[in-house]
């Protein structure tokens, strides 16, 4: 999974200079993007403790994880912790070059995500996200049914999906 989520925000070959992870949990994926992008910015949105998850030690823990584990990157990583569609206005539209929606995976959460998300990313740029997969259909008819809507056709490399904004 972590070499297609690289592979997808890359899009079209490019080298990323800001970037959004919706949903970062223990942050292994964020570093992965931090190391494998040199200068790029990252946003690292997660709600943690809000979440819905249950197990708030658990939960707690992730958060440190998420902070410590990219501390080596501390002056390319911006945290935003907050519901999604809470702190997306902190980011200007058509700024991001991808964003990487993998927070809740209920069809209501995806398909806001990426209504919410999709202005954020400049033309060219990359909207992308995790569990394209039977075991999601959530994530699968919110994907499906925005793509149809906007005339995207979807990339897909294993459950990872992605599309480029025109
Ligand atoms: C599947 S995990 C993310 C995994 C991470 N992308 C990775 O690859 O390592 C989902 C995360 O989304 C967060 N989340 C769920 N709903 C959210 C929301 N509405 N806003 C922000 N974060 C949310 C959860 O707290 C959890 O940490």
């Amino acid at each position: 999974m972590r070499d297609a989520a690289i592979q997808a925000v890359r899009g079209n070959n490019n080298l990323p200079k800001m970037g959004c992870e919706v949903g970062v949990w223990a942050g292994g994926l964020s570093s992965i993007f931090l190391r494998n992008f040199d200068g790029l910015v990252l946003y690292m949105v997660d709600c943690f403790l809000a979440s819905n998850l249950g197990d708030n030690e658990k939960t707690q823990k992730a958060m440190k994880a998420a902070f410590a584990d990219t501390v080596e990157y501390e002056d390319r990583r911006i945290m935003l912790i907050g519901k999604s569609l809470q702190v997306a206005h902190l980011i200007q539209d058509k700024s991001l070059d991808f964003v990487y929606i993998d927070a809740a995976h209920d069809k209501e959460s995806v398909t806001n995500d990426i209504s919410t998300w999709y202005p954020k990313v400049k033309k060219g740029g990359v909207i992308s996200g995790h569990d394209y997969s039977r075991k999601h259909p959530g994530v699968i008819t919110a994907v499906d049914e925005f793509t149809k809507r906007h005339n995207y056709s979807i990339h897909k490399l294993t459950s990872v999906w992605w599309f480029l904004k025109r």
